[in-house]
């Protein structure tokens, strides 16, 4: 699969973007390894994500990046802010009934609302591009209070926990894990305020 994938095309930046009100997301290239090792070589993102491992080198962002570019559909995201790499966002298919999102950001850029705001646009993409899929699945640690709360106000519901094993940690540890149906989905899309009539 890897050899499919003509290196020129991984090295050219992707014309295929999402925006957002304050961020641009795109398909990485090879010319991002440098950038993604260095966000992602932090063991407090890898202690919270189940595939990061660590420490994370070039040649894990360069794998990383080859397999995603030879995947049938194109739904991982590199997240940039003013031009800047700041993480990562993208939907998993290996569970093709309930497709699983999952994020990770540099930590020098948490707190500021960039991950809810890359997961929405995801979500939005994946709902609006692919018809069949019914819902989305989403999982986070039972210590990871603030990926809990990107998914609630991304709508997700919690519908138990499971043990799920975590690359970096060379263990399993409980995870929360979390649904979003596309009709929940496109209520919140169709959600407006009710205006008030003088009387
Ligand atoms: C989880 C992570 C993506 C959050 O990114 P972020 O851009 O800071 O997230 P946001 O600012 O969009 O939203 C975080 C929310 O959690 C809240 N939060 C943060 N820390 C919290 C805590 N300790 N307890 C409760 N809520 C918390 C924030 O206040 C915010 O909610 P609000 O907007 O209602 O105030 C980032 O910390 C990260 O990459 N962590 C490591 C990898 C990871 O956990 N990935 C998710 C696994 S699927």
């Amino acid at each position: 699969m890897l050899q499919e994938c003509p290196t020129q095309t991984l090295q050219r930046q992707s014309k295929f973007v999402l925006e957002t009100a304050r961020l641009q997301l795109r398909k990485p290239t090879l010319a991002d390894v440098k950038a993604v090792a260095r966000l992602a070589n932090d063991r407090r993102i890898a202690e919270m994500t189940r595939r990061l491992p660590h420490p994370y080198a070039a040649a894990d962002a360069t794998h990383f990046i080859k397999t995603i570019a030879g995947a049938e559909r194109e739904t991982v995201f590199l997240i940039e802010h003013a031009s800047t790499p700041v993480g990562m966002v993208g939907v998993d298919w290996a569970d093709a009934d309930a497709p699983e999102i999952g994020y990770w950001l540099g930590v020098d850029f948490w707190g500021r609302g960039f991950a809810t705001e890359a997961a929405r646009a995801v979500i939005d993409y994946t709902f609006s591009e692919f018809d069949g899929v019914t819902q989305l699945s989403s999982g986070a640690r039972v210590i990871n209070p603030a990926s809990r709360r990107i998914l609630e106000k991304c709508g997700f519901q919690w519908t138990g926990v499971e043990l799920h094993r975590f690359l970096a940690l060379g263990s399993s540890t409980p995870v929360d894990r979390f649904r979003l149906d596309r009709h929940v989905w496109a209520s919140l899309k169709a959600w407006s305020n009710a205006t008030r009539n003088p009387r």
